[in-house]
């Protein structure tokens, strides 16, 4: 197959709102050792790609400068050293970037197959919040059946992820959300509780549970000491944004008297072992459960690909419950 040596894609043309993004035509990538070649049909977008388009989030410096952490579509090409995927495979993967495009590379040990019964819309959807939730939720986490496990933004791509895969392995699941709606969502999903976090406290509703084992925060700011108010004894807080903020005023005692846990991770700047460690997990745990449907991903609205500014404005908007997708092919 003759590959061309330019491709479609959009680019970030400088730091600013969803308009900054624009049309380009860019080399095709060539993979190197260990990496695949796809050819995408369609890229999930993400929080953090409206991060990076707005200057808040540099990617790292071996990865493409163009948006896009995830997409799903046909293998065509392999580097060297290479097991596992084949040329015609048609696969979801974590991108390291460059997913805005009509092709991209990544290592072969980040692709996963298209899950049985899903297709490559869905399929893109997956790889960036069940990383990030699996890793932070049950690894970092570590939520186990029975526990209380509270996920703030319960309708983001994250939080429907979370409640999906909390629910499904037996965990008591609470979210929170910005409207009825949102929180109807949520207990669609599996959360036995949803939180207006407009109307109601999440802390006085979490105390009368007894407190939340695990918390999984992107909020920060003044959600860290409420958070640390709402863990039970021993609970554990997992931060993975700070959407209000990093800096706040907070009292370790509570920390050290009822033998709290705070940490969080990001995925994107993780060693390729380390995000190929997950996939493997994935795929053993957390794939077949797909295939039998019983986790899905939540499909909110697609966009053609030359339109990813609009796909930007609604994320931006937080209308959205569950992800949005740009159609490549
Ligand atoms: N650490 C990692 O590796 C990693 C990986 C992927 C994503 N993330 C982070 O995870 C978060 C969710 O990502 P996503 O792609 O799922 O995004 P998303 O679908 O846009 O979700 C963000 C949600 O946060 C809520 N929100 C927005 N601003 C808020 C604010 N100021 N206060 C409280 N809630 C707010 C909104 O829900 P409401 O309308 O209900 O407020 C929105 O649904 C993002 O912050 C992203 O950066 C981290």
């Amino acid at each position: 197959m003759t590959l061309s040596a330019t491709m479609r894609a959009v680019e970030i043309t400088e730091a600013g709102g969803p308009d900054v993004l624009r049309p380009a035509e860019r080399p095709v990538p060539v993979p190197g050792a260990g990496e695949i070649l796809i050819r995408l049909a369609y890229a999930g977008v993400n929080r953090p790609d409206a991060l990076q388009r707005a200057g808040l989030y540099a990617p790292p410096s071996w990865a493409s400068d163009l948006p896009g952490l995830e997409g799903a579509g046909e293998v065509v090409a392999l580097g060297p050293d290479v097991s596992g995927p084949a040329v015609g495979d048609l696969v979801c993967a974590l991108l390291p970037g460059g997913g805005y495009a009509e092709y991209v590379v990544t290592p072969a040990a980040h692709a996963l197959p298209v899950p049985e019964g899903l297709d490559l819309k869905q399929a893109a959807c997956l790889p960036e919040t069940f990383f990030t939730v699996w890793s932070n939720v049950f690894q970092r986490g570590g939520l186990v059946a029975g526990e209380r496990f509270l996920v703030h933004g319960g309708s983001s791509g994250i939080g429907t992820t979370a409640i999906q895969l909390a629910h499904v392995f037996g965990a008591r699941v609470f979210a929170t959300a910005g409207s009825p709606e949102k929180c109807a969502a949520c207990v669609a999903l599996g959360a036995e509780r949803a939180i207006d976090y407009r109307e109601e406290d999440f802390v006085e509703v979490l105390r009368a549970e007894g407190g939340a084992d695990l918390i999984l925060d992107m909020v920060g700011g003044d959600y860290l000491p409420r958070n640390v108010r709402a863990l039970a004894d021993e609970g554990r807080l997992v931060q993975i944004a700070f959407l209000k903020g990093p800096k706040v005023e907070l009292n370790f005692a509570q920390v050290m008297m009822r033998r709290l846990t705070i940490t969080g991770s990001t995925l994107r700047p993780q060693s390729d072992l380390a995000k190929a460690r997950i996939a493997a997990d994935l795929r053993e745990k957390v794939w077949p459960l797909i295939a039998a449907g019983r986790v899905l991903p939540v499909m909110d609205s697609e966009f053609p690909l030359a339109d990813a500014t609009a796909a930007h404005a609604r994320m931006e908007s937080s209308a959205h419950v569950g992800k949005i997708v740009l159609k490549v092919a």
